[in-house]
Parts: C-alpha cells; sequence; structure tokens
C-alpha cells in the first residue's frame, strides 16, 4: 500500500464518519420537530387556495363567500373514479368522525369534481349522499373547473385509450384543509390514516385559532 492509497483510505473513513454524523443529527431534528405535523406548519405560507365560482350538487351557483364562516376539508375527485376516490372520500368522513363536536361544526367538507363533462349537479347530489348527508359537491363550468384546478394546484387529466369503451381522469389525491379565508393550513395524502387525520385536524384548527 502506497502512502497516497493509505491517505485515500483514511480521507474515505474519516467523510463516512462525518456523514453519518450529520444523517445521526438529520434524523434526530426530524423526530423533533414532529415529521409531517412540521410539515403542515410550514404550509400556513403556501401558494395554494384562493376564491372561486362554482355550481353546487343542487345547481345553485356558488363562490367561496358561501363557505367563508367555516374551515374546509376539500378534496378534488371525480364520481366515476373506481377506487381512490371513494377510499379518500369515505376517509375524510372517518376524520372527521374522530374529532369533537365542536371543532366538527366548523367545519365542510367539500368533493370538487375535476369531471364537470360527466359530473353533473344531479350525478353530485346522488354522489355524495352515498358518503354523507353533510357532504358538498361542486362542479361547474370546464372554464370554472381549470380556474379552480390553477388555483388549488391540483393536477387532473383525462385519459383515454383504445380498449376503453369510456375515458378516466388521471388526477393528483390530496384533502386540502383550508382556513375560513381560504389558505390552506393542512394537506393530507393516501397514506395518512383516519385517525391521524382526526387529530391533526383538530390540533391544526386549534393552532391556527389560537394565532388569530
Ligand atoms: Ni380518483
Amino acid at each position: 500500500m502506497t502512502p497516497k492509497t493509505r491517505f485515500i483510505i483514511l480521507f474515505c473513513a474519516v467523510l463516512l464518519t462525518v456523514s453519518l454524523i450529520a444523517y445521526a443529527q438529520y434524523v434526530k431534528s426530524q423526530k423533533l420537530s414532529g415529521g409531517t405535523a412540521g410539515i403542515n406548519d410550514l404550509l400556513v405560507s403556501s401558494q395554494i387556495g384562493g376564491g372561486f365560482e362554482l355550481i353546487n350538487h343542487d345547481g345553485d351557483t356558488v363562490t367561496d363567500k358561501d363557505y367563508s364562516d367555516k374551515f374546509k376539508l376539500i378534496y378534488f375527485g371525480f364520481t366515476y373514479c373506481p377506487t381512490i376516490c371513494p377510499t379518500e372520500l369515505q376517509k375524510m368522513l372517518l376524520a372527521l368522525e374522530e374529532i369533537d363536536s365542536a371543532h366538527i361544526s366548523k367545519i365542510y367538507p367539500i368533493f370538487v369534481s375535476v369531471d364537470p363533462e360527466r359530473d353533473t349537479p344531479d350525478v353530485l347530489k346522488e354522489y355524495v349522499a352515498l358518503f354523507s348527508p353533510n357532504l358538498i359537491g361542486l362542479t361547474g363550468s370546464q372554464e370554472q373547473i381549470d380556474a379552480i384546478k390553477k388555483t388549488y394546484k391540483v393536477y387532473a387529466s383525462k385519459v383515454k385509450t383504445d380498449e376503453m369503451s369510456d375515458y378516466t381522469v388521471d388526477h393528483s389525491s390530496f384533502t386540502y384543509l383550508m382556513s375560513p379565508d381560504n389558505k390552506l393550513i393542512g394537506i393530507f395524502k393516501i397514506n395518512d390514516d383516519a385517525t391521524k387525520m382526526g387529530a391533526e385536524i383538530t390540533r391544526i384548527i386549534n393552532a391556527y385559532e389560537a394565532a388569530s
């Protein structure tokens, strides 16, 4: 072994040790900040959310102002979705069951269609009733839906292959917790379970009210 080789091996060993220490510190700091709870706290300053004009499941034109007296849990999807949308909507309503009545009364659960072509107010009305009498279904013209997709940074795109008799919609799947004035204050993913979601919603609402 030449002195140069020995130096390189020593150098690599030192580098590896320093990296491991740095990684251990990083893991420790992540644990202290509470993992995903820390992520939700950062969202207050995000660019997601804002005003909208849509049509509710009774066929009436509504805007964000109609829902500005409460917090909102919003999920974007489409009624023809075979698995993910129904699962996520059911989870959203289960999460609300985990919350005490004082907090539930402060939240509107809302489903916004990204497939306005098929999701007419009538179709939506029947669909939301399958989940909860409190679930609000919103749809609109293609322009209105395109506008809210942009404001809420929702990805949704029609997919049609030759083998398919009808199209499907490929879409992002997040449940947004919005403040009364439509700012994003929490975000939930497919992996978050209802119990964790319920606890997190209560925590965020309490923190929001304490700060305002
Ligand atoms: Ni879906």
